[in-house]
């Protein structure tokens, strides 16, 4: 045999030298659930990750920062009784959202912040833009208030907004309604390619904002299609986002080896509910090595060519990259 491959694989020192790809800490965006009242609440279907209330959120800051964490995406558990069919708790300065954002801007200035902006966690239909009697998803309606959201998330003092909505033109709307208020600076991650995915179902326990009726087929993508997220890629760019994520990660990351490919921006993958439940069910079942396994999913992510890694097991993988 003239060529043995296995040649380059005879001891760790040579594994580490010819590596192809690497995990960093800074690679992560750590998803973070916000809750009113005090303490901390385990979410059940997510073992691990808990609703933090505002004075729980400093110490559990503070540990991700020790670890490494540089970014965070935060998402709020609203009240049932303050939610409405336009989600008008979602600019109310004074709402648990908005404050938890000044907060984390208060005391970790240096943190880069993805602030979420859709309706679900604030809709009393549980869907990311308005519902009409009809029970149609209301785009054009819609955009007015994910612009309003922005600017409001954006003056709290979000580094970059994140539109997970799937609104069509929100991009634009977003990119308009922020440079109009003087918020130039202020970047837009877009939920490029997010596919109407069962995976999310341990975020909506998380925070209640499961649609009360319907399901969300008709803005988010179809899990057969991958040529319609460049197409989304390519209006998301036209419209002035500056990173894309495609959503969820791991039965996605052709998706993201497509858009890798071509896209002139960042690529970020989101690791969504759904996969960190799988890995932590098995695991405590005993079927699956936990650390093993997160570790293996993560650099696929990056193998796929994505830059960004929003994922529940960051403050975990952050640990064990110390070690
Ligand atoms: C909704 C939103 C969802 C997630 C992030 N933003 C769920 C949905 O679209 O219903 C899911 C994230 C996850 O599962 O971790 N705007």
């Amino acid at each position: 045999m003239l060529i043995r491959t296995r040649r380059n694989r005879k001891g760790p020192y040579l594994r580490d030298l010819v590596r192809e790809n690497h995990l960093r800490v800074e690679d992560f965006i750590l998803p973070v659930f916000i809750m009113e009242g005090p303490g901390r609440e385990e979410i059940p279907s997510m073992p691990g990750v808990y609703r933090h209330g505002l004075e729980d959120l400093p110490p559990f800051l503070d540990e991700a920062r020790s670890l490494g964490i540089r970014a965070v995406a935060p998402f709020p558990a609203i009240h049932e009784s303050l939610k409405d069919s336009r989600g008008s708790e979602s600019t109310n300065p004074d709402g648990l959202y908005l404050r938890a954002l000044r907060l984390i801007k208060d005391r970790f200035p240096e943190l880069v912040i993805f602030s979420d902006v859709a309706l679900d966690p604030y809709s009393s239909d549980g869907h990311d833009g308005i519902v009409s009697p009809e029970g149609e998803i209301l785009n054009d309606e819609s955009l007015d208030i994910l612009g309003n959201m922005a600017v409001a998330q954006a003056r709290a003092g979000a580094d970059f907004v994140a539109p997970s909505d799937m609104m069509d033109g929100r991009v634009g709307h977003i990119r308009n309604a922020l440079d109009s208020e003087g918020f130039t600076g202020t970047g837009i991650l877009s939920y490029c390619a997010k596919y109407a995915s069962a995976f999310y179902g341990p975020f909506r326990d998380a925070l209640q904002s499961a649609p009360k009726s319907g399901d969300k087929k008709t803005y988010q993508m179809d899990p057969a299609n991958v040529r319609e997220a460049l197409r989304e890629y390519d209006l998301d760019l036209q419209e002035g986002a500056d990173m894309v994520m495609v959503k969820p990660g791991l039965p996605y990351l052709d998706v993201v080896r497509a858009l890798a490919e071509v896209s002139e921006l960042p690529v970020a993958v989101y690791n969504v509910s759904g996969e960190y439940a799988m890995l932590k069910a098995a695991a405590s079942a005993g079927w699956l090595d936990y650390r093993s396994v997160v570790m293996e999913a993560l650099i696929g992510m990056k193998r796929a060519g994505a830059n960004i890694i929003l994922s529940y097991h960051a403050m975990e993988a952050a640990r064990w990259l110390q070690d």
